[in-house]
């Protein structure tokens, strides 16, 4: 999908690709506004860029934005790129398409919040710091008929990001799901999931979803 990937940036994995499956069955025509946010190596944007949709993607990582933006050249395709806090460089703007494919994984208290790489996955106790934020925010980003798709873990409550999108009046369902072996940063905290109770004592592998919410016309 992707050229390159600099050292500290989220190299496409399953949720990536679970994403650009829900992506091509939306099937953005040409000229769609696209919204990727949180875009790390440029994966998703440039899957939509590829389809002519015009894209926008952000991501507060330095390195990320510099290789997205390395990617978009490299494969010739028109993609905006702008560093910044999810929806910030975006404001006042509006999309038929917004991909997210957040921060969500439970991590035990890092006082400061997460630092270095882990920024790329750790998302508070309960793995909603950024989801909750998109959940608030994105919908306000949608044009009539717009749609938000969303991925994420089954362990970061996907019931409470269904129940915050249809209360901002969103049509929202799961669209599509994955069970995947755990990855070394569940692996590292399996134990600490164990004891938080949002692991259960036989589960050793990770549901994936992806939630699809429309903006009623
Ligand atoms: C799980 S990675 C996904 C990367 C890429 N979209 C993909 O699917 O392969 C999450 C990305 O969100 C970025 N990110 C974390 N916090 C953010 C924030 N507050 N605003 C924008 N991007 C953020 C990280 O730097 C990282 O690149």
């Amino acid at each position: 999908m992707i050229a390159l990937v600099l050292p500290g940036v989220y190299a496409p994995q399953d949720d990536t690709e679970l994403l650009a499956e829900a992506l091509r069955e939306e099937a953005p025509p040409p000229g769609a506004r696209v919204l990727d946010v949180g875009t790390g190596s440029g994966a998703l944007a440039l899957e939509a860029a590829r389809r002519g949709a015009a894209v926008t993607a952000v991501d507060v990582s330095r390195r990320a934005v510099w290789t997205a933006r390395l990617n978009a050249w490299l494969t010739r395709l028109p993609v905006r790129i702008r560093r910044g806090n999810l929806f910030a460089p975006v404001r006042g703007r509006t999309y038929d398409l917004i991909l997210a494919n957040p921060p969500y994984v439970p991590a035990p208290d890092a006082g400061r919040g997460p630092q270095g790489r882990a920024r790329a996955w750790d998302a508070g106790r309960d793995g909603r710091l950024l989801l909750d934020r998109i959940c608030r925010d994105a919908p306000a980003l949608l044009r009539p008929g717009g749609v938000l798709l969303i991925v994420h873990s089954a362990l970061s409550g996907p019931d409470r990001t269904l129940e915050l999108l249809r209360a901002a009046d969103l049509k929202a369902s799961v669209v599509r799901r994955r069970w995947i072996a755990f990855g070394p940063v569940l692996r590292s905290r399996e134990d600490w999931l164990r004891r938080s109770g949002l692991l259960a004592p036989a589960e050793d592998r990770e549901e994936l979803v992806v939630i699809r919410a429309e903006r009623p016309c």
